[in-house]
C-alpha cells in the first residue's frame, strides 16, 4: 500500500468528544483526488491502522479533512487520535478509496447519519450542492452537544436537515414513524452505529423502491452471528498452481499469509475492500459489508479476509 506523508495543519473540537483534523501533504503538493463517500487509512503512532471518511469538498485538492469521535470502548484507535495527533504533527495515510459512492443516476438522495456517521454524508451533501441535486438529511445524535457540524449543515441545508437528539426526544428515532417517509425511487445513504444501520436496512427492505446503501463502522456481527456456519473448503491459486485447504477456524487470508502470500489487507473484517481478490471459478460465500448485491451475485471478486466458499473449491487469481 502506498503511504502518503501528511502534516496535521489544523485540529479543532467539532463537538463533544469529536476532533476534526485537516491534513495536507508534507511536501506541499496536492493530495490525490477523491470522490464523495471516500475514506483513507490512517497509520496511527501506536501501530494501529484505522479508516476514516473524508468530510470535506472533493473539489478541494490541497487538503483532506477527517473527524474522529472518541469511542467509549476504544480499542486504541480513536483514543490515540485524541491523545496523540496534534496540530503540527505528521502521520502517514493511504490514498483514498470509496466503498460508499453516490449512484449519480439518482440525482435525489435521502441521507441518514448517526453521530460521527455524518462525515461521509457531509462530503456527499457538499457534492450534491455543487451539482444542484436534491437531497435531505436525517441527523441522529445522542444530544446537541454530540452532533458535529451543526452550523455548516444549517447553512448548507436549512430545512432539508431534520434533527433528532435522543436526550431531548427521550427515545431513539423510530423509523416506523410515518413522519419518516422516503419518496419511492429515492435511495437512502446511511452511516452510523449498527442499531441505526439495521433500522434503516429494515425500513428499506419494507420499501422495495427505496434502495439503501451503507458505510459500516463495525461489522454487525452480533446481529448476524447465528446466520453463519463455517466449513472446510479448498482454494486453488491459479497463478502459482497451488492448492490450499482452509479449515473452519481460519480465513482464506490467514491461510494465504501462513503460506507466504503477502496480500494487502487492512481491516480484516470485510469492511475496507483492501483484500479484494478476483475469483476465477467456484462460488464465494460473501460475508463482507462492501460489495453491492449485484457484485456479490456476479461472484467475480471476494474479500478473502472474511468470505468463504459455497463450493468445495474456489479458484483465485493469485
Ligand atoms: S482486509 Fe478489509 S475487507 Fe479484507
Amino acid at each position: 500500500m502506498n503511504k502518503i506523508r501528511v502534516s496535521i495543519t489544523e485540529r479543532v473540537e467539532a463537538a463533544k468528544d469529536v476532533v476534526r483534523l485537516k491534513l495536507r501533504k508534507a511536501d506541499g503538493e496536492n493530495l490525490p483526488v477523491f470522490t464523495p463517500g471516500s475514506h483513507i487509512d490512517v497509520f496511527l503512532p501506536n501501530g494501529l491502522l484505522r479508516q476514516y471518511s473524508l468530510l470535506n469538498d472533493c473539489r478541494e485538492l490541497g487538503a483532506y479533512e477527517i473527524a474522529v469521535s472518541k469511542a467509549a470502548a476504544s480499542r486504541g484507535g480513536s483514543s490515540c487520535v485524541h491523545a496523540d495527533l496534534k496540530e503540527g504533527g505528521f502521520i502517514d495515510i493511504s490514498e483514498p478509496r470509496n466503498n460508499f459512492s453516490l449512484r449519480i443516476e439518482h440525482r435525489k438522495f435521502q441521507f441518514v447519519a448517526g453521530g460521527i456517521g455524518i462525515t461521509p454524508i457531509l462530503s456527499m451533501i457538499r457534492y450534491c450542492e455543487s451539482q444542484g441535486w436534491d437531497w435531505s438529511l436525517l441527523y441522529l445524535a445522542r444530544s446537541r452537544a454530540h452532533a458535529a457540524f451543526q452550523d455548516e449543515l444549517r447553512a448548507i441545508g436549512g430545512t432539508r436537515v431534520r434533527w433528532h437528539f435522543d436526550d431531548e426526544a427521550g427515545k431513539l428515532f423510530d423509523f416506523t414513524d410515518p413522519s419518516f417517509a422516503v419518496q419511492p425511487g429515492v435511495p437512502i445513504y446511511c452511516c452510523g452505529p449498527t442499531p441505526v444501520m439495521l433500522a434503516v436496512e429494515q425500513y428499506s427492505n419494507s420499501q422495495p423502491n427505496s434502495p439503501a446503501y451503507f458505510e459500516w463502522f463495525a461489522p454487525p456481527a452480533v446481529a448476524r452471528s447465528n446466520e453463519v456456519v463455517d466449513t472446510v473448503f479448498r482454494v486453488k491459486l491459479h497463478r502459482s498452481d497451488k492448492l490450499l485447504v482452509v479449515p473452519e477456524s481460519k480465513s482464506i487470508l490467514d491461510v494465504l499469509q501462513e503460506n507466504g502470500y503477502d496480500l494487502p489487507c487492512s481491516c480484516r473484517e470485510g469492511m475496507c475492500r483492501t483484500c479484494e481478490t478476483i475469483v476465477l471459478d467456484g462460488v464465494p460465500d460473501h460475508r463482507d459489508y462492501v460489495l453491492s448485491n449485484a457484485e456479490k451475485e456476479s461472484g467475480r471478486t471476494m474479500m478473502v479476509c472474511v468470505s468463504r466458499a459455497h463450493s468445495d473449491t474456489l479458484v483465485l487469481d493469485i
